[in-house]
């Protein structure tokens, strides 16, 4: 499908979430556009979609959630999600879960890349003074992560996006 045109589309607030978007935007090598979701009307007129968002409160914010629920329907989406608690955490699934229930029952999924970024410090903050002592871990655990998405991290994202344009082409 050579005449084949792909949309990054993303969500951010302390810029984790671009640079997956960037890193992912920089391997697709067709007609291809590059936004944030508060500079789009619809998804409306691409092949492909690469969507990506941070998860906020264990799951996409409001923002987001409302986006993909009005715009997500027939279309063929690729979902990146940046979160502060390691891939491995057990808390994670159920975010994730809670982010693919965001797509429309006619939304073609083709994958999900998911990897761990910095927390900015207002969070932790504001986690550490947190009566929950869930929200202390969290703040405790977030104030060791530095420097991500790091270069394997970003590499990962890649990858991603190679396996998945190797899917609709
Ligand atoms: C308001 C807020 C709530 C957050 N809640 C969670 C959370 O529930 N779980 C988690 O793993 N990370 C949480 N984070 C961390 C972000 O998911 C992580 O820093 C992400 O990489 C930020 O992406 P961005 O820089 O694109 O905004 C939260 C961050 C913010 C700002």
């Amino acid at each position: 499908m050579l005449n084949l045109k792909v949309l990054v589309a993303y969500s951010t607030r302390t810029n984790n979430t671009k640079i997956i978007a960037e890193a992912i935007y920089g391997e697709i090598e067709f007609k291809k556009e590059i936004r944030k979701i508060e500079e789009l009307d619809n998804l409306d007129g691409y092949e492909l979609i690469f969507f990506g968002f941070p998860i906020e409160s264990y799951g996409p914010n409001q923002e987001v959630k409302d986006f993909l629920k009005e715009h997500s329907a027939n279309k063929k989406i690729a979902l990146f999600i940046t979160h502060g608690s390691p891939e491995y955490s057990d808390f994670l699934a159920p975010w994730l879960e809670e982010s693919k229930k965001c797509l429309d029952g006619s939304t073609e999924l083709l994958g999900l890349f998911n990897c761990q970024g910095d927390v900015a410090q207002f969070v932790i903050d504001s986690m550490s003074k947190s009566d929950s002592p869930t929200l202390r871990y969290f703040a405790q655990e977030s104030s060791k992560i530095k420097g991500q998405p790091d270069e394997t991290r970003i590499n990962k994202a890649k990858d991603f996006a190679n396996e998945i344009l190797n899917k609709v082409i």
